[in-house]
């Protein structure tokens, strides 16, 4: 409706998970970092959590737009399966049929399916989305599935995305079976005010906008307090401010721009009542400062004064530094694979020349 109005190729804020406007922001970046550590390790399970809307299935979907040829792939979302619902699901998944089948007969042909797939080079991988909506014993039917191997290694691995839900299942006494298998676990925290505008630029641009100057800077920041920084709840919001840009023909988006339309969404959104009282707002801006820019000091038991604000930039920078050095143990471990598999092929081949 309004991309013509600012020159945009495709509506920026859809609200359906595409990888194709993936922005990698920290978090979103460490959780990828993690599925492909995952992939590279080729067993156990990995568990993203997240709260709602900040990305999960956006990461999924963004991980099987560039998976690797010889990973077979299915992903489910899951409404409350029973154990027996997710093991026919898995396997129609892979297309392998289920129809007046029993759960025995099914396994079976899930684990023929598997063999085969090892025996052709390839492997097969589960994503689970909505996880926190699996009862514990379908969590623990998973695992089960996770025992198909060949020679210690694992015919299926599965990744489970849930909300935060997902964190007290896992933690269940009898999920000590499951916990031991988890090799890597992250949490999507929401953008930064930093992220967020990143964010917004990023999309716009994606989808053709070649104007800078189009928002004030007090209009993300107005936009961050709104939305807490949660992507989808970011989308929803900037639909509306460019539809209300567009309609006024207002050439930049100011931050009293942004007040308007978030009155107006407010109602429509059906927001608690306390995220949205001006009273409210002042406490998320003052938490907003806190965060951004006091300096926060604090005084040791001998007197001496900490500061904690540098403690909390170093712990940040270690975090950085590790998670490049996950990257490139990631990219070095690809590297190495695709190497082993190339002179693999090259000594059949020698031995079928012999
Ligand atoms: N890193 C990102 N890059 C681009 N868009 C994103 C990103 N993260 C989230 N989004 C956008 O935010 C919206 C919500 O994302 P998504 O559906 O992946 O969230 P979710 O965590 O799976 O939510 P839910 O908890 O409801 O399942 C989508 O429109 C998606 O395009
Ligand atoms: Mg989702």
């Amino acid at each position: 409706m309004y991309e013509n109005y600012y020159g945009l190729n495709s509506k920026p804020f859809q609200l359906t998970p595409d990888p194709s406007f993936f922005f990698a922001s920290k978090w979103h970046k460490r959780a990828m970092s993690y599925l492909q550590y995952g992939l590279s390790q080729a067993e156990g399970f990995i568990v993203i959590t997240g709260d709602i809307g900040t990305g999960k299935t956006t990461i999924a979907n963004s991980l099987l737009n560039d998976i690797q040829d010889d990973i077979m792939a299915a992903q489910i979302v899951t409404p409350k399966l029973s154990p027996d619902e997710l093991v026919k699901m898995v396997a129609s998944k892979f297309e392998i049929d289920t129809l007046n089948k029993t759960k025995a007969d099914i396994l079976k042909d899930l684990e023929k399916y598997l063999y085969q797939l090892h025996n052709n080079g390839k492997r097969a991988l589960l994503i689970v989305d909505e996880a926190q909506n699996l009862p514990l014993e379908t969590i623990e039917e998973l695992r089960m599935l996770s025992n198909f191997q060949e020679k210690g290694k694992p015919l299926l691995q599965s990744f489970l995305l849930g909300q935060e839900e997902l964190q007290p299942i896992l933690r269940a006494p009898n999920m000590e079976q499951f916990r031991q298998r988890i090799v890597a676990s992250c949490h999507l925290a929401p953008l930064t005010l930093q992220e967020c505008k990143e964010y917004i630029e990023y999309r716009l641009h994606h989808a053709g906008l070649e104007r800078d100057d189009l928002f004030s800077e007090g209009a993300f920041e107005k936009i961050f307090k709104f939305t807490n920084g949660v992507p989808r709840r970011i989308n929803t919001l900037m639909d509306r401010v460019l539809l209300y840009g567009f309609l006024e023909e207002v050439k930049t988006l100011d931050d009293a721009a942004i007040d308007t339309v978030t009155a107006e969404v407010s109602e429509e959104m059906f927001r608690p009542e306390e995220n949205v009282s001006p009273a409210s707002n002042v406490q998320s801006e003052t938490q907003i400062n806190q965060s951004e820019n006091v300096v926060m000091s604090d005084v040791t038991p001998d007197g001496r004064v900490k500061d904690v604000q540098y403690y909390k930039t170093m712990l940040n920078e270690l975090t950085d530094a590790l998670d490049n050095a996950i990257s490139h143990k990631i990219k070095l471990t690809r590297y190495i694979d695709n190497l082993l598999k190339k002179k693999y092929k090259t000594y059949v081949r020698l031995k079928s020349d012999d």
